[in-house]
């Protein structure tokens, strides 16, 4: 199943008007397209215990594998004015481990994406082996 990047990331920028964001007021939009050609939307969801906020990336990472799916590609938004949309370092690690091999299309406010790798953002990750 190809799509191309432009529509994952339209499904995020439209993910992004979900976000609960009472505290930052800054929002994230994330989607994710799966091996089975679905896609999964995510936001960022905060919280009055500010610890317990959720990002977008995970969101919509663990609405996929808790479907089963397996995952080709992640695209990220924001409503920041400041460049692509970098995700956070406890995300990266969730990346590294849920799906390693995702095209990851990081954008800007306005949808203009950049291309990477989690290995790009996270090199030398930490893993459990057994
Ligand atoms: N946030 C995300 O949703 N993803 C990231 O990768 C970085 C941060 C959210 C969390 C919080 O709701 C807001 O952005 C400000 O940190």
């Amino acid at each position: 199943m190809k799509i191309s990047p432009d529509i994952l990331v339209r499904e995020a920028m439209e993910a992004r008007e979900k976000a609960y964001v009472p505290y930052s007021k800054f929002r994230v939009g994330a989607a994710v397209l799966t091996e089975s050609g679905k896609i999964y939307r995510g936001c960022n969801i905060e919280n009055a215990s500010y610890s317990l906020t959720i990002c977008a990336e995970r969101v919509a990472i663990f609405k996929a594998i808790s479907e089963g799916e397996k995952i080709k590609a992640l695209a990220v938004t924001s409503s920041g004015g400041q460049g692509i949309t970098l995700p956070c370092g406890a995300c990266r690690q969730v990346i590294q481990e849920l799906c390693p091999e995702a095209e990851l299309f990081l954008a800007d406010s306005a949808g203009n994406f950049e291309t990477y790798r989690i290995g790009d953002l996270l090199p030398m990750p930490f893993m459990l082996s057994h």
